[in-house]
């Protein structure tokens, strides 16, 4: 297997990051794959905003504790009324990526720049989780305001965060793939 394949085989999503931060020539190279990502027509879309202040990404989950808590989902009340849970695993980097809305493709532009980011990251040998149940975030004044105050332009719209940092531990099992989802016609 050569190492591109390699590196999509093993990324894994990683829960588990060391307090440190990453290193900027790092950061770089994973921006900048995002960056490198295809697009529809090459209309990129997209807006990343990196966050790495420790206050902000705190207040970043504790709105989203409390998001969650007037959710009234049962699933998202359970999880946020748990003490030991970290919405964003405490990375140290959180990349959220913002999609242009009148956009016909931004979701899915979005989701190759954030593979892209995830297999960067396996490729440095540090570890990412792409989030989605981070849209919560914004579903709240608290959350319009807090995108506001993150320079997200205006009309753009979540698409999801990735969490940045280096792996706590070794990779966690690969959970199980469904192997009977193609079919050849040849
Ligand atoms: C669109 C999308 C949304 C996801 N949202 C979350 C999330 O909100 N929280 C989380 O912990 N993991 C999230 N994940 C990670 C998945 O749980 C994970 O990819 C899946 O269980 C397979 O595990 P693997 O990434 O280690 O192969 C998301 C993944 C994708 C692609």
């Amino acid at each position: 297997m050569n190492q591109a394949l390699e590196v999509i085989r093993n990324r894994r999503s990683i829960r588990r990051f060391r307090p440190e931060q990453i290193a900027e020539h790092e950061l770089e190279a994973i921006v900048e794959s995002a960056l490198f990502a295809p697009s529809a027509m090459n209309g990129q879309p997209w807006h990343f905003t990196v966050i790495q202040e420790r206050r902000t990404l705190e207040r970043m989950a504790q709105l989203m504790r409390e998001n969650m808590l007037k959710s009234g989902n049962e699933f998202m009340v359970r999880r946020a009324s748990d003490p030991s849970f970290s919405p964003f695993y405490n990375a140290p980097t959180l990349i959220l990526i913002t999609a242009d809305a009148k956009d016909k493709f931004g979701q899915f532009d979005c989701a190759a720049a954030a593979q892209n980011i995830a297999l960067a990251a396996e490729s440095l040998g540090m570890g990412s989780c792409i989030m989605a149940m981070s849209a919560i975030l914004f579903e709240s004044e608290e959350g319009v305001e807090l995108a506001r105050s993150l320079g997200v332009p205006d009309g753009y719209v979540h698409v999801c965060t990735v969490a940045l940092g280096y792996k706590d531990g070794p990779n966690p099992q690969v959970p199980p793939r469904k192997m009977d989802v193609v079919n050849y016609v040849k």
